[in-house]
């Protein structure tokens, strides 16, 4: 089996103080690449821990230079456009390029939506969609001038499936989907992919959610391989979203039904076909706007 390296390789990982993007930094950092830590440090609701230590970016660089890697910490806050650019700007000083983008930096601020307040929806989408579109723009240019790059976002099941008291983190995980499309559309002719991971993994935002003895098992260990597999060169998959935990991978996809065609249809005629509009089979999985215009004009036929 080929060795899977990335000798040469920059990597930027958000979020890698700790939980998994520690693990896909230190995945990356022991597969040959050189890896910027970034992590802000603070509480899984974003509010700043009690000062003390060099912050958990820097503990994870000592243990991939401890292993034998290259590794340089940035403690930006990617939730700001000026964070951003100077996470990416740490990855240019310190080796001169940036080839990989690991958006996983997060925060929960679960309420449910009668109580949720605009502070909790904005730190929320702030750190999630914001900082992900933030991190990935300050790449892009970089990445499109050497005609290369590899963008992995963090999306979740509860975005693509809903999550009761999660209406922030939900519309932003979506959000990131949407973003991780596009953006696999406008990187195609520079060779730079795109893809979202939708993860399931015990970490400190989610040992609350799974039993103790899902932790071993739940490790997001399990999760890295799939990362550094969406990272790499010979990985030319782009627009895709994988949900992944605990030795499980799946592809997960927005599809479209067969539709039915009900010309100058009234809102009875509508009730009649309910269950025909609501069919699922066949379906098509349309791959930008343009592929569903064309599949939906072709239904009009
Ligand atoms: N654990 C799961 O099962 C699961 C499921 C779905 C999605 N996710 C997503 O995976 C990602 C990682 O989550 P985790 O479970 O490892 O949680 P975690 O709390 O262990 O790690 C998140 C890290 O992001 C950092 N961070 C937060 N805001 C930041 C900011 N503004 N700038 C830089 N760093 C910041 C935190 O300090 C923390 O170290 C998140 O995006 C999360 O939403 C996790």
């Amino acid at each position: 089996m080929t060795d899977l390296r990335f000798d040469g390789r920059v990597a930027v990982v958000t979020g890698a103080g700790q939980g998994l993007g520690r693990s896909h930094a230190l995945e990356l950092a022991a597969r040959g690449a050189k890896v910027v830590v970034n992590d802000v440090g603070g509480r899984v609701d974003g509010t700043a821990e009690p000062a003390g230590g060099e912050g958990p970016a820097a503990d994870v660089v000592e243990r991939i230079r401890g292993n034998g890697g290259t590794a340089v910490a940035d403690t930006s806050d990617v939730a700001t456009e000026d964070g951003a650019q100077a996470l990416v700007d740490t990855a240019l000083e310190a080796y001169g390029r940036v080839d990989i983008v690991v958006n996983n930096a997060g925060i929960l601020r679960d309420r449910s939506f009668k109580n949720i307040t605009v502070a909790e929806w904005d730190a929320v989408v702030g750190v999630h969609l914001r900082g992900s579109f933030l991190v990935a723009r300050a790449a892009f240019c970089h990445l499109r001038e050497h005609g290369y790059g590899r963008i992995i976002n963090t999306a979740s099941p509860s975005g693509l499936f809903g999550n009761f008291g999660q209406s922030n983190y939900a519309a932003a995980k979506m959000g990131v989907v949407g973003l991780t499309r596009a953006l696999a559309i406008e990187g195609a002719q520079y060779d730079i992919t795109a893809n979202a991971i939708a993860p399931v993994a015990y970490t400190r935002m989610t040992e609350d959610r799974f039993p103790a003895e899902a932790a071993e098992r739940l490790g997001p260990e399990h999760v890295s391989p799939l990362v550094a597999w969406l990272a790499h060169e010979d990985c030319s998959t782009t627009g895709e979203v994988y949900t992944v935990g605990g030795g499980r991978i799946a592809r997960v996809f927005v599809a479209e039904g067969p539709g039915v065609l009900l010309p100058g249809a009234t809102a009875e005629d509508i009730l009649d076909n309910w269950p025909d509009i609501n069919a699922e089979r066949p379906f098509v999985i349309p791959h930008s706007l343009a592929e569903h215009t064309e599949g939906h004009l072709q239904g009009l036929r």
